[in-house]
């Protein structure tokens, strides 16, 4: 399909936001030039796929779980932060499965997820400034202005990261370590140490009785893919765009451009300008793509994305991700949702919990409480509910590490526990017994709200 007066580069002449200055333009150049003749690191044919099954969840007929890092970090290149990344998302997964009663899509924030916006572009470290950090693939964290200094050398690392990670995912994901019934057997660990492992048992029991009268009927992991592996995508924010540019190609099957760092991309709220250069850029590509709304979006703007991004209705294009926060998602989300529907195209709506409800301690760090997080998503649910949608999954920043970032949750972490753990080179994310907490929590809502929907005297009891 042609799009109309777009090129890989159209978005060069649009205003832009969020972009680093190099220092040496030839020493950029060079690097995309490389990067351009590097291998793709994904298959059109895969986010094809991806697309397809967006296109249930735009209808109630699949949940999607889109989670991982706010920033991934050259230094955590290993295969022991991947694979539990993985399988905390996995152990989500069976239980937001079993609480949605659809399947649930997979899509890490990994492989590629590298570059940030920044509300500064510089911060005072010991009375010196210095350019933010703005993500690996940009420059350093180290407070120094060499360190700071951005340096294309770092976009070709994280393609080569990039590579590595995703190739331990597609090993994990077809080679036995998805395995439903283990995944299944980690989440009975969970539940038992949980200290609210009462409220986590009824959920996981059912599970059990599941899986065991599965396989009964001879549904294992011997006969049945579904059971035995598990279908994992990736994405990130597609906030860099000489990076992103330089992998994108034409997919020799169908003629059309697609971007080949990750499956999904997504524009962020702070870039999302509907004359700017990331939209253009996402404009031309046939991936499936996300728009992330703050609570500053207007209405008007959301049509004119939708007009611009998403012209032919074309199913599981585009996702829209909202990120209100707790308090403002039943005022800020409702009219937006009002209006898409009004508009008539299809789209997959997530709830992000997150990046509405992060705050600062008293000593300056940055947090998330997990009941704002949670508070988010329960209003998330309650708008849909109201206006008769259906919403399409979530979207959290977490990490399969024991950090502790974000206080609450079960293990009731407070600020005084930030210091204990506190890793991120970004935004504070929910550990492994968090994420899957959150987990059981909204597989709770979706059911309890599921059976008010089909039957009133059911949930009353
Ligand atoms: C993010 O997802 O890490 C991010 C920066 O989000 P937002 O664009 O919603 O602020
Ligand atoms: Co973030």
């Amino acid at each position: 399909m042609h799009v109309q007066d777009w090129t890989p580069q159209s978005w060069r002449s649009r205003p832009i936001q969020q972009a680093p200055t190099y220092p040496d333009a030839a020493r950029l150049a060079a690097a995309e030039a490389r990067l351009h003749g590097y291998p793709p690191l994904v298959f059109a044919g895969e986010a094809r796929r991806l697309k397809s099954s967006l296109a249930m969840a735009a209808e109630g007929r699949a949940f999607v779980l889109q989670g991982g890092d706010c920033a991934e970090s050259f230094a955590d290149f290993n295969a022991n932060s991947v694979r539990d990344t993985f399988r905390v998302l996995l152990q989500m997964a069976v239980v937001l499965t079993f609480g949605a009663t659809v399947p649930v899509i997979k899509i890490g924030r990994m492989a590629g997820q590298f570059a940030k916006p920044r509300s500064s572009d510089t911060e005072t470290v010991a009375g010196v400034v210095l350019p933010s950090y703005r993500g690996d693939i940009i420059n350093g964290p180290e407070p120094t202005a060499a360190a700071r200094t951005p340096d294309p050398a770092r976009m070709e690392t994280a393609y080569f990261q990039s590579a590595g990670r995703m190739n331990l995912l597609r090993a994990f994901a077809g080679g036995g370590y998805a395995d439903l019934h283990q995944v299944h057997r980690w989440n009975l660990d969970f539940v038992a140490r949980s200290p609210l492992a009462a409220r986590y048992q009824d959920l996981a029991a059912r599970i059990d009785e599941t899986l065991g009268f599965m396989a009964a009927c001879g549904i294992g992991s011997g006969n049945t893919a579904q059971i035995r592996e598990t279908e994992f995508y990736t994405g990130h924010e597609a906030l860099l765009l000489p990076y992103e540019q330089a992998l994108t190609r034409v997919d020799s099957t169908s003629g059309d451009w697609y971007g080949c760092s990750a499956n999904f991309l997504w524009v962020g709220d702070r870039t999302r300008q509907v004359d700017g250069a990331h939209v253009e850029f996402l404009r031309g590509l046939r991936n499936p793509i996300g728009i992330k709304l703050g609570p500053t979006t207007p209405a008007d703007d959301v049509l004119r994305l939708i007009d611009i991004l998403h012209p032919d209705d074309e199913p599981g294009r585009l996702t829209l991700i909202s990120r209100m926060g707790a308090d403002r998602v039943r005022t800020h989300l409702t009219p937006l949702l009002r209006a898409v529907r009004r508009h008539g195209r299809r789209v997959v709506w997530l709830c992000d919990p997150m990046h509405g409800n992060t705050v600062s301690t008293a000593h300056n760090v940055k947090t998330r409480n997990f009941d704002s997080i949670l508070s988010e998503m329960r209003g998330f649910f309650d708008v849909f509910a109201e206006e008769g949608a259906r919403p399409g999954g979530v979207h959290v920043e977490m990490t399969g590490q024991p950090v502790t970032e974000c206080v609450g949750g079960a293990h009731r972490l407070t600020e005084a526990d930030l210091a204990q753990r506190y890793e991120t080179f970004c935004d504070p994310r929910l550990n492994a017994e968090q994420s899957l907490e959150l987990a059981f929590l909204v597989a709770a809502e979706l059911k309890t709200r599921r059976l008010a929907a089909s039957s009133p005297a059911i949930a009353a009891q």
